[in-house]
C-alpha cells in the first residue's frame, strides 16, 4: 500500500493538505515503498489500542497517531501539544522534527500551564521558562527555575509516533 494511499484509509476524512503533511513526514531518502507484512500487522495491533483521542500508552511507550484531529496542528513550525494524561510535551520544530519533553516542570511539577516562545517553554505557575535544546536539561519537581526540559527519543513509523519515556 502507498504511504498516501496507507494514510487515507487511516483516517479518510483527512484533507489534502493534512495527507500532503503527513506524507512529507518522511525522511528524504525514505522511498515510498509498500508496508511490509509485519509492518501491516503492527499497524493493525496499534490502531486498535488508540484511544478516542489519537494516543495510548504501553509502559513507558506512548504511541501518538498524528493523523487524529487532536495533533495536525503538528504540522506547523512551533506549534505543540501536551499529553498531559501522557507526561509529554509535543513540538514541532522544524520540517522534519517532533521532539518530545516530559511535560514535568522542573520547578514544582505543574503539567498543564506551558506556553512556547522563542525556543523556550515557560510554565504560567510561576513563571519559569526552559530551553528545548537539551542544553542542562533539569529533573521533574527539583526546584529547578532554569535549565532545559528532559527531553524522550522518537521514533516515526507512518503516521504514527512513538516516545519512549526514561
Ligand atoms: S511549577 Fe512551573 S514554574 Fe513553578
Amino acid at each position: 500500500m502507498k504511504r498516501r494511499n496507507f494514510i487515507q484509509h487511516l483516517c479518510p476524512a483527512l484533507s489534502i493538505a493534512e495527507i500532503a503533511f503527513l506524507a512529507s513526514c518522511q525522511k528524504e531518502d525514505e522511498p515510498m515503498a509498500p508496508a511490509t507484512t509485519e509492518e501491516e500487522k503492527e499497524f493493525q495491533r496499534i490502531s486498535a489500542l488508540f484511544n478516542a483521542d489519537g494516543f495510548f500508552q504501553e509502559g513507558k511507550s506512548v504511541y501518538v497517531n498524528l493523523a487524529h484531529k487532536n495533533f495536525v496542528k503538528l504540522s506547523d513550525i512551533s506549534s505543540f501539544s501536551n499529553i498531559i494524561e501522557a507526561g509529554i510535551l509535543l513540538l514541532k520544530t522544524d520540517e522534519t522534527t517532533i521532539k518530545a519533553f516530559n511535560n514535568c516542570c522542573p520547578h514544582q511539577g505543574a503539567r498543564g500551564s506551558w506556553v512556547y516562545s522563542n525556543g523556550r517553554f515557560k510554565c504560567e505557575n510561576h513563571g519559569n521558562s526552559y530551553n528545548t535544546t537539551e542544553t542542562n536539561p533539569v529533573a521533574c519537581d527539583s526546584n529547578s527555575i532554569s535549565g532545559g526540559l528532559v527531553r524522550y527519543p522518537v521514533t516515526l513509523f507512518k503516521t504514527y509516533l512513538k516516545v519512549t519515556k526514561s
